[in-house]
C-alpha cells in the first residue's frame, strides 16, 4: 500500500472515531440538551491543548451481535490537556455509542489514564453520561468498574479528583463519582441513583420522579452527594475549572497563586458593628467571610445542603485558602448530622492538598433532639472533631460570637493543634449559654427564691458578665489575640505569612480510623 494511501486509512479511522454513534445519535443527544463527549471537553480545556488516546480502541465481546457492532473508541473519549495551562487528564462517556455504557475495554481506557495522571502528579477529570454497566458484557464490564474504583480510592488525597454528571449514572455506576472529591450535576439532564423509581415504586410503592429522586437539586441540598448544580453543560464546565485554581495538582504542590491588587493590609471599619449585640439575632457568616477574602470573592461549595455551615475557598495574599464557618442565619449555626459531614470531608480535602484552613466560628453547640441523638450525632459530630485535630496545614480560627461546649472544642481550637485562635470582643466562650447554665447550677435556689423570675435574671447577667466573654480564654492563652474586627484581614494574612513554612505531622500508620 502507497504511504498516501496509509495515510488516507489513518485519516478515515479518526473520522469514523470523532463521529462516535453518528450523526442522528449526535442530534438525539443535542435534543436532549446534552453536548457530545467531545463537546465538552473541548469546552473543558483551553483551547488546541487535547490530546487523546486510545481512540481506536474497540470493545472485544462477541455476544449478542456485539462482534457485529464496533465503534472506534467504544463509549468513552479519554486524554489529556490543559486548564489555565495546568495538565489534566480528562475522560467524557460518549452517549452516542451504547449509551455511554462501560465495557471493559473502554474501562481500560479510563484506567490508562487515572494511572498516568497519578505518575505525573495531575488532576483527573471525569465526565459522566452512561446508562451503566455494558449489559452484554456481563461481569467484564463489571471488573472494569472495580478497576476504577480502586484506581479512585488509591488515587485519592493524592491527586485531585473532578466528577461532573451530565446525564445518568445509576447503579453501582454511582460509585466512582461518590469516591472523587467534586461532584458537580446538571439541573435537569443529570440524574444519580442506586436504584430508579420504577424499582422503588415496585419494592416499596414510592412513587418519585427521576428529579426528585436524584437530580441535581436533590443531591445538591437533601442528600449532600453533589457540591454544585449547574443550569447548563457550560456552566458546569466552568465550575470545574474553577475549582482547580484554588488546587494544586497533586498532594506534593501548593495551591496555584493568583496576584492580586487587594492590599493585604486592607481594614473593614464596617466589620466592627456587624455582628450583633443581641447573642440571638442571627447575621450571614458570608459577609465577614467575603468582606476579608482577596477581592471579595468567595467560592461556596455545597451551598444549599446543610446551611448551617459554611465551606468553600477563597484566596488571603494571593493565595488559596479554605474556609469553614458556622451560619449563625440558619439552625443558629448548630452543629448537626449533616453540617458536622459537610465540614469534615472539606477539612479532610484541604488538609490533604495543602490548603490552609481558616475557622469562622459562631457555635451554640451541637443540635439538640431525638432525631440528632438517634441519628448518630455522637458518631458523625466526632467526624468533624477528627478531622480538624488530624489536620496539619495552617489552621486559623476566628470566634466572632459563640463558641460553646463540645463545639468550642471541635471548631479548631487551640487544644487540637490550631495554630492561631483570634477572637472578636463579642466572642462568649463558655460550656453552654448564660440561660441554660443559670437554669442548672441554680435550680434549687431558683425554686426557693421569692421572685424566681427575678433571680434567674440577675443570676443570667452575672453569668453573661463573668463567662460571655473573651477574656478568660485569653488569660488562659487559649486565644492568642482578641482582635477588633477591622482587622481581620491584616490579622488573617500576617498569620498565614508567618505559617508559610508550618511544618507538623501526625504518628506514623498504617491509616486512622476516623468514626464513619
Ligand atoms: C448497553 C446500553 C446500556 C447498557 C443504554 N444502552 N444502556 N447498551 N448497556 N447498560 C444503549 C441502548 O441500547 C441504546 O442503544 C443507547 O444506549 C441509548 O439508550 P436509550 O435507552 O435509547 O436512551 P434513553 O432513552 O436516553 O435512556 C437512557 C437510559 C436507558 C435511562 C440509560 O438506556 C437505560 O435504562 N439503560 C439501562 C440502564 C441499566 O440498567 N444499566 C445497568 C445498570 S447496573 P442504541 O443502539 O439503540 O442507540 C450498573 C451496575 C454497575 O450499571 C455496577 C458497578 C459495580
Amino acid at each position: 500500500m502507497a504511504i498516501s494511501r496509509k495515510i488516507e486509512v489513518l485519516r478515515e479511522k479518526i473520522k469514523l472515531a470523532e463521529e462516535g454513534g453518528g450523526k442522528e445519535r449526535i442530534e438525539r443527544q443535542h435534543k436532549a440538551g446534552k453536548l457530545t463527549a467531545r463537546e465538552r471537553i473541548n469546552l473543558l480545556l483551553d483551547p488546541g491543548t487535547f490530546e487523546e488516546m486510545d481512540k481506536l480502541v474497540v470493545h472485544h465481546c462477541y455476544d449478542f451481535g456485539m462482534e457485529k457492532r464496533r465503534i472506534y473508541g467504544d463509549g468513552v473519549v479519554t486524554g489529556y490537556g490543559r486548564i489555565d495551562g495546568r495538565l489534566v487528564f480528562v475522560f467524557a462517556q460518549d452517549f452516542t455509542v451504547f449509551g455511554g455504557s462501560l465495557s471493559g475495554a473502554n474501562a481500560a481506557k479510563i484506567c490508562k489514564i487515572m494511572d498516568l495522571a497519578m505518575k505525573v502528579g495531575a488532576p483527573i477529570i471525569g465526565l459522566n453520561d452512561s446508562g451503566g454497566a455494558r449489559i452484554q458484557e456481563g461481569v467484564a464490564s463489571l471488573g472494569g468498574y472495580a478497576d476504577i474504583f480502586l484506581r479512585n480510592v488509591l488515587a485519592s488525597g493524592v491527586i485531585p479528583q473532578i466528577s461532573a454528571i451530565l446525564g445518568p449514572c445509576a447503579g453501582g455506576a454511582v460509585y466512582s463519582p461518590a469516591l472523587t472529591d467534586f461532584i458537580i450535576m446538571t439541573r435537569e439532564t443529570s440524574h444519580m441513583f442506586i436504584t430508579g423509581p420504577e424499582v422503588i415504586e415496585a419494592v416499596t410503592h414510592e412513587k418519585v420522579t427521576m428529579e426528585e429522586l436524584g437530580g441535581a437539586d436533590t443531591h445538591n441540598s437533601i442528600s449532600g452527594v453533589a457540591h454544585f448544580a449547574a443550569n447548563s453543560e457550560e456552566e458546569a464546565l466552568g465550575i470545574i475549572r474553577e475549582l482547580l485554581s484554588f488546587i494544586p495538582s497533586n498532594n506534593l504542590e501548593d495551591p496555584p497563586q493568583k496576584e492580586t491588587s487587594d492590599p493585604w493590609d486592607r481594614t473593614s471599619d464596617e466589620l466592627n458593628d456587624f455582628v450583633p449585640e443581641d447573642p440571638d439575632q442571627p447575621y450571614d457568616i458570608r459577609r465577614i467571610i467575603k468582606e476579608v477574602l482577596d477581592d471579595h470573592y468567595f467560592f461556596e461549595v455545597q451551598p444549599d445542603f446543610a446551611r448551617n455551615i459554611v465551606i468553600g475557598f477563597g484566596r488571603l495574599d494571593g493565595k488559596a485558602v479554605g474556609i469553614v464557618a458556622n451560619q449563625p442565619e440558619h439552625l443558629a449555626g448548630a452543629l448537626d448530622i449533616d453540617a458536622s459531614v459537610k465540614g469534615a470531608r472539606f477539612v479532610r480535602f484541604c488538609d490533604a492538598f495543602n490548603i490552609p484552613l481558616i475557622t469562622f466560628e459562631d457555635v451554640p453547640g451541637f443540635l439538640p433532639g431525638v432525631a440528632q441523638e438517634h441519628g448518630g450525632i455522637i458518631r458523625h459530630g466526632a467526624k468533624l472533631l477528627y478531622a480538624f485535630a488530624e489536620a496539619t496545614v495552617p489552621k486559623i480560627t476566628v470566634i466572632t460570637r459563640k463558641a460553646y461546649g463540645g463545639a468550642y472544642c471541635v471548631m479548631a481550637s487551640k487544644h487540637i493543634r490550631a495554630d492561631i485562635n483570634y477572637a472578636y470582643p463579642t466572642a462568649e466562650i463558655a460550656v453552654m449559654g448564660p440561660e441554660g447554665a443559670v437554669k442548672i447550677i441554680y435550680q434549687r435556689e431558683i425554686a426557693a427564691s421569692a421572685n424566681p423570675d427575678e433571680f434567674r435574671r440577675l443570676k443570667i447577667a452575672e453569668f453573661r458578665e463573668k463567662f460571655a466573654n473573651p477574656y478568660i480564654a485569653c488569660e488562659k492563652g487559649y486565644i492568642d489575640e482578641v482582635i477588633e474586627p477591622r482587622f481581620t484581614r491584616p490579622k488573617l494574612i500576617a498569620a498565614l505569612r508567618m505559617l508559610e513554612n508550618k511544618k507538623d505531622k501526625n504518628p506514623p500508620k498504617k491509616h486512622g480510623n476516623i468514626p464513619l
